[in-house]
């Protein structure tokens, strides 16, 4: 597996940058490196929002759009939902998104 590294910025602007697998969702990257506020309470099956994160702009593109699903889960946190809201859980991570950016977005 490659080693990548992904940035998150925590609610509180503390600024964590933390190892990960390539395979890896970015979910368990920030869970298991205990970011603060991924709390991932669904285990990653895109049920919870408790992954928000909003995404870098320089980052989008990579990253990609959440599809349906995701995007209706996104609904659920509209009050706090922005054009870059990603949830972590459905960001798999790749060599392509080594140096990823995102800030943990705050509950609704
Ligand atoms: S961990 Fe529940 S939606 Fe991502």
């Amino acid at each position: 597996m490659s080693a990548l590294e992904v940035t998150f910025v925590e609610e509180d602007g503390t600024v964590r940058t933390v190892a990960a697998d390539a395979g890896q969702t970015l979910m368990e990257a920030g869970k298991g490196n205990g970011v603060v506020g991924i709390l991932a309470d669904c285990g990653g099956s895109c049920a919870c929002a408790t992954c928000h994160v909003y995404v870098d702009a320089d980052w989008l593109e990579a990253v990609g759009a959440p599809d349906d699903v995701e995007a209706e889960m996104l609904d659920m946190v509209s009050d706090v939902r922005r054009d870059t809201s990603r949830l972590a859980c459905q960001i798999r991570l790749t060599d392509r998104l080594n140096g990823l950016r995102v800030a943990v977005a705050p509950y609704a």
